[in-house]
């Protein structure tokens, strides 16, 4: 395993066989994107913002099936990025804004109508979700929690996070999406919420020391 660079509080690791994981034809049966766009076509997203975009799984797909939206795609690792960015040209995507760093310094404010989380440390990037939303919005985040706590556990760190900035949370869904290791779970929360008028509280979010 090879590591990364420090960014921010908790830093980062990069194993290259994960890079060779988000190509595998194996996820396509566990984690189609094209099941996401059935979710995704019943609210269409004018602007998405998905955090964590690697090589491009989920942001070609959804920005190649809806020319007119943007797509902001942030992603921290320049070895996943390069993919990125031979991925938009072979696929001739011109709606997507690759942007490398943390999504804390790269997110776009204010602007989406969806967020998508596909990074396993998402839950303590929660306030950048937020920011990034524009009024009301569908957040969908990516993430692991013990098994016999994936019913709990994501929902309430979401909901707590969520009172902490002043958001309101309309709706929230978790799925488990497979096992990850012998006693973990890779699930996945889908929550509709809405930003306060008067713009989102500083305090910072829980769990986002
Ligand atoms: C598990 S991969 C998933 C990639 C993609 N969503 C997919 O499903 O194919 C997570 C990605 O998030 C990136 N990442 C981790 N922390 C990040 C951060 N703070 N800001 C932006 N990207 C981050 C990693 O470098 C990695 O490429």
């Amino acid at each position: 395993m090879a590591h990364g660079h420090s960014h921010g509080h908790k830093g980062f690791k990069f194993d290259v066989s994960n890079l060779e994981k988000l190509r595998d034809p194996e996820r396509l049966r566990y984690l189609n994107p094209d099941a996401i766009w059935r979710v995704i076509v019943r609210e269409p997203p004018r602007v998405l913002v998905e955090i964590g975009v690697g090589i491009g799984y989920f942001a070609i797909p959804i920005a190649a099936q809806g020319p007119g939206r943007t797509v902001y795609a942030c992603e921290i690792n320049t070895v996943a990025f390069g993919y990125l960015q031979e991925n938009l040209r072979l696929n001739r995507v011109s709606n997507v804004v690759p942007r490398l760093g943390s999504c804390r310094e790269t997110a776009p404010r204010g602007v989406a109508d969806w967020v998508l989380m596909g990074h396993f440390e998402a839950v303590d990037y929660l306030d950048v979700a937020f920011r990034a939303l524009r009024e009301q919005g569908t957040i969908v985040v990516h993430g692991l929690a013990p098994e016999e706590r994936i019913a709990t556990e994501p929902g309430s760190r979401f909901s707590a996070a969520a009172a902490s900035a002043g958001v309101e949370t309309l709706e929230m869904t978790v799925r488990r999406i497979k096992s990850y290791s012998p006693r973990i779970s890779h699930f996945v929360l889908e929550a509709r919420v809405k930003i306060p008028p008067k713009g989102l509280s500083d305090r910072p979010a829980s769990g986002n020391a």
